[in-house]
């Protein structure tokens, strides 16, 4: 497939190898400020982004840039009908915006706060890890995660996913505590904690504990390059999927689209 890069950061340099890895071409890589992209635009020249894309003959967009950003990259980007992949966080109060856009245009795009395929899979064992043990009101159960010493938030939006799977599995975990405890945990909180430390890339654990036994189940994230495999396979299912018609174009979809 022809990709055209939209944001040539960390994550768009990555995107680029496990593209090719992949055995696709990369047809454009448009930024703001990178030395090495091909296009370099003004910021603000959201339409000049769009101009590169369309001139590039690509198939598919994978956009990784920055929250100030994407917004004005997607409004430029979706009357192009071209599907997107886009991973850039942070612009969850526009997303009717551009929901609403993609109708009326009759594109389609996808985004996903994690597109590394194992954490999507985790989250389906845990939901359904979750279901099992439920039906055994010995077993309490808890999510823990931690991340690097630069992460300002906490928990992470992986953490508060695994942790609503838990409660779709689970329904008699009816409340989420991202805090200490001052007083005994009722049965219907669940607990979700964070570490801060030296240079962690992402662990998630989910903690089901009984008076005879425990379980755990971890996530462990080696490196930022599974985001990157993943968005490039989240764009091959997107494209397939909408060629095929099982998708329908006009939305904006998510992971669980596609692997649920
Ligand atoms: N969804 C995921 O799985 C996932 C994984 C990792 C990172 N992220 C997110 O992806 C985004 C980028 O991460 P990164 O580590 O590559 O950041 P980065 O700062 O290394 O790269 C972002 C690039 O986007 C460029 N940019 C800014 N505005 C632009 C515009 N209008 N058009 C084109 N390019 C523009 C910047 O100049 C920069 O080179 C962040 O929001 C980050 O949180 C998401």
């Amino acid at each position: 497939m022809k990709i055209a890069l939209v944001g040539y950061g960390k994550m768009g340099h990555m995107i680029e190898s496990s593209a090719k890895a992949l055995g696709h071409e990369i047809v454009a890589t448009i930024d703001v400020v990178s030395k090495d992209a091909g296009v370099v635009v003004e910021a603000g020249d959201y339409d000049g982004v769009a101009d590169a894309v369309r001139k590039s003959g690509a198939e598919g967009v994978i956009e990784f840039s920055h929250p100030s950003a994407v917004v004005g990259n997607l409004r430029a980007l979706v009357p192009l009908g071209i599907p997107i992949v886009c991973g850039t966080t942070g612009w969850a109060s526009s997303e009717e915006e551009i929901s609403a856009l993609l109708a009326e245009k009759n594109g389609v795009a996808m985004r996903s706060s994690n597109f590394s395929i194992g954490v999507n899979m985790f989250y389906r064992i845990v939901e359904e890890a979750a279901r099992l043990l439920s039906e055994y009101s010995e077993y309490d159960v808890a999510v823990w995660e931690a991340h690097h010493n630069q992460k300002a938030d906490s928990p992470s939006g992986t953490a508060l996913e695994v942790a609503r799977r838990v409660m779709a599995g689970n329904p008699s975990k009816t409340e989420m505590v991202v805090d200490a405890f001052h007083e005994r945990p009722k049965a219907n909180e669940l607990h979700v904690s964070s570490t801060r430390v030296g240079s962690v890339p992402g662990t998630h654990t989910v903690f089901f504990d009984s008076p005879a036994d425990s379980i755990e189940l971890t996530h462990r994230a080696r490196s930022r390059e599974g985001f990157a495999r993943g968005s490039v396979v989240a764009l091959e299912k997107l494209v397939s999927r909408v060629n095929s018609g099982s998708l329908a174009r006009g939305k904006l979809y998510g992971m669980s689209d596609l692997f649920d």
